[in-house]
């Protein structure tokens, strides 16, 4: 059954972001049921109800002919047309992760143009094919460029503190729920103009000069959702700065990371990377991450700590890599701060762990912790034998 946005007006607090932030195309009657709108709101004023359309349109997918009700997005139409959406880029289907037109992992050529699935309502008449034409340059929505004095997870701690470290651009789009999510307006933007991974390279060497730095990080949203854009991204931001200072820095949940996908992550040039671990028990990691579903929790949690494991194991000596955890006490005990942080020490005692002080930032209303609690966290991650661990509170960073 179709769906469409139905908005609770008692919860409304007019901010906007279903029509400023959120690529929509409209309410009521123009309403794809697309459910961006729903997955934005800060306030959870929109609920997705079924109804049913009363009209249909023939659409033609990879030529052939299928009835679908009017007024439904894309992705919907091809999945009822045997083209089902996967959650992982190893499951059959189109990955569509995001699901607000804003990592682009869900394109596919519509009437010519290459569009997301995921935001982009089927008409009569319309011709999709389900690949891309050969020509077509990967994009997708990437912003935010601009220098940082504190730099990320993949940061290494002896640079903070020491005015612009870094530079930083931000891809939208998310695979992850997060209810305290601190960068949501990117994660959920899909109305920005996408980027092809020669023009963000440009943007983010430019940025570079202006600021001064070698550090050139990309973070989210979570910027490993479209594999294609990143690796070119990467390949192409090396080859515009061949100096032995450029560092290239990914920051990710690392839910996506296999193997092979480092792999081609180091090969193209990336030298610094920051993974959280937002959990190591799954109803954790449920509640950080506001994903449902308990298998996809599960894979992406497991494939994070194995990201790690994987990167520690290969590349110890090239890659400076970061590990985050998220610290609130609403959301994780302290048995579990020292279990992750026992099985982090096992991996390697040295590796640089930043806690991160999780705060009402979305949709969760917990309460910051205070630079005390985050003190008494790190001291219960540095009893683990872990020897370099900060922590980031109201105040700056503390540690190593
Ligand atoms: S899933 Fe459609 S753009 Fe990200």
């Amino acid at each position: 059954m179709p769906y469409i946005a139905s908005y609770n007006l008692d919860r409304c607090k007019d901010c906007g972001t279903c029509h400023e932030i959120v690529a929509c195309s409209g309410r009521d009657e123009a309403c794809i049921g697309c459910g961006a709108c729903a997955l934005a709101c800060p306030n959870e004023a929109i609920e997705m109800v079924e109804e049913e359309r009363t009209r249909e349109v023939i659409i033609y997918v990879n030529c052939k002919a299928t009835v679908v009700p009017e007024r439904i997005p894309v992705k919907e139409a091809l999945s009822l047309s045997a083209y089902p959406m996967a959650r992982m880029p190893q499951e059959a289907g189109i990955f569509a992760p995001c699901e607000v037109g804003a990592c682009f992992s869900c394109a596919v050529e519509i009437d010519g143009v290459v569009k997301p699935a995921c935001i982009t309502g089927v008409e009569d008449g319309m011709r999709i094919r389900t690949s891309l034409p050969e020509n077509y340059v990967t994009r997708r929505i990437v912003g935010g460029f601009m220098g940082h004095t504190v730099g990320g997870v993949g940061t290494p701690w002896n640079f903070k503190g020491r005015g612009y470290i870094e530079v930083a651009c931000f891809a939208g789009g998310c695979n992850l729920r997060c209810p305290q999510c601190q960068n949501w307006m990117t994660t959920y933007g899909g109305k920005g103009s996408p980027l092809t991974p020669e023009e963000a390279a440009h943007r983010m060497t430019l940025s570079r000069h202006q600021f001064g730095v070698n550090r050139m990080a990309i973070s989210g949203g979570e910027c490993t959702l479209n594999r294609p854009w990143l690796m070119q991204y990467i390949t192409k931001l090396k080859r515009l700065n061949t100096d032995s200072h450029a560092r290239f820095h990914v920051d990710t949940n690392g839910s996506l990371l296999t193997p092979d996908y480092i792999d081609e992550l180091v090969e193209a040039g990336m030298t610094d990377i920051g993974i959280d671990l937002k959990g190591i028990e799954v109803n954790t990691f449920h509640r950080i991450t506001g994903l449902k579903d308990s298998s996809l929790a599960q894979t992406c949690m497991d494939n994070a700590w194995a990201a790690v494991g994987y990167i520690r194991d290969h590349y110890k000596d090239f890659i400076f890599l970061g590990i985050g955890i998220p610290y609130n006490k609403d959301l994780i005990s302290l048995e579990e701060v020292e279990k992750r942080g026992k099985r982090i020490c096992a991996m390697d005692p040295d590796v640089q762990v930043c806690v991160l002080d999780y705060r009402a930032e979305f949709r969760s209303y917990i309460k910051r912790p205070s630079a005390q609690e985050m003190m008494g966290v790190r001291s219960i991650l540095k009893d683990t034998g872990l020897r370099t661990v900060l922590c980031q509170t109201a105040y700056g960073h503390v540690g190593p």
